[in-house]
């Protein structure tokens, strides 16, 4: 589904990926891991063209994308969360929905408007998506809340909502889980589980390695830009070069945490 072929990106002098080789098969969730600064966020940016690489292609379905404008791309069917949260503050938690289908079925702005007076039927039909996309992420019942009233733990689950309510064929997921419970992020797995279910192909950045073990069908790992490892979680366990790069280094938890809020 998606191919990324030897993508190089550079600010300045920083190089933050360097020659990534990589694929994600349609119906897989894939991990992208590494320390901070590896490049996982670049990454995700270039596949949802926020920003071009500076050498090398990305191929999605068969359609070169690299160069093409976020516009042009996201109709494809590539989504994505932000590790900063993207939702709109002032609007209210189905709003926030809304606007993730407005990309999906074109309704114009006007019509949005009017939808939320309850006007046409189409926009009825809108609402009625928005509500189940909402009762799949378990929001239902505080759709009416303005998302700026939100706990962290609601608001990452909303950002994930607005995304999938595009209709994605790939999702990328930056950071979903960061500065989640235990309780929250196993329930973060389970609805990237389910999401997995409904047939949309899921690219995660993970920095929680029980979630990222547990529901990925193959890792790549990044290490200050660089392709370290590709493999099983099982296999990426036993690298001896992750082990030495990542997961043997003693990561502060509540850094990172910190640092993802
Ligand atoms: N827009 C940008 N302009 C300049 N430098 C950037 C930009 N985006 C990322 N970088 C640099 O590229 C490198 C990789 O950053 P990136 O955000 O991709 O890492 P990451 O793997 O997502 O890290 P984290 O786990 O902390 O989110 C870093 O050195 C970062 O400072
Ligand atoms: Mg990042």
């Amino acid at each position: 589904m998606l191919q990324v072929d030897s993508i190089t990106k550079r600010f300045g002098g920083v190089v933050a990926n360097s020659e990534v080789s990589f694929t994600v098969e349609e119906g897989q969730i894939v991990g992208l891991i590494g320390p901070n600064g590896a490049g996982k966020s670049t990454m995700f940016n270039m596949i949802s063209s926020v920003f071009p690489p500076t050498t090398g292609t990305i191929t999605f379905q068969g359609t070169r994308i690299e160069k093409l404008p976020a516009y042009q791309v996201a109709p494809l069917g590539i989504s994505r969360t932000f590790q900063n949260l993207q939702v709109f503050k002032n609007m209210t938690v189905i709003e926030n929905v809304m606007v993730g289908q407005h990309m999906q079925t074109k309704t114009n702005l006007f019509g949005m408007a009017s939808l939320l007076l309850g006007i046409t039927r189409k926009e009825r039909k809108v609402y009625d998506q928005a509500m189940s996309y909402l009762a799949f992420f378990g929001l239902q019942d505080i759709f009416d809340q303005k998302a700026s009233s939100l706990s962290l733990g609601k608001l990452r689950l909303l950002e994930f909502a607005r995304a999938f309510a595009t209709e994605p064929k790939l999702l990328l997921l930056d950071e979903i889980a960061a500065g989640l419970n235990h309780k929250e992020t196993q329930e973060m797995s389970a609805l990237i589980n389910k999401v997995r279910d409904t047939g949309v192909t899921v690219l995660v950045v993970e920095h929680d390695m029980d979630l990222v073990m547990s529901i990925c069908d193959k890792l790549v790992v990044l290490d200050q830009g660089v392709k370290i490892a590709e493999g099983t979680p099982k296999e990426i366990q036993e690298n001896e070069a992750v082990i030495t790069a990542y997961l043997g280094a003693d990561i502060d938890e509540e850094e990172v945490e910190e640092e993802a809020i």
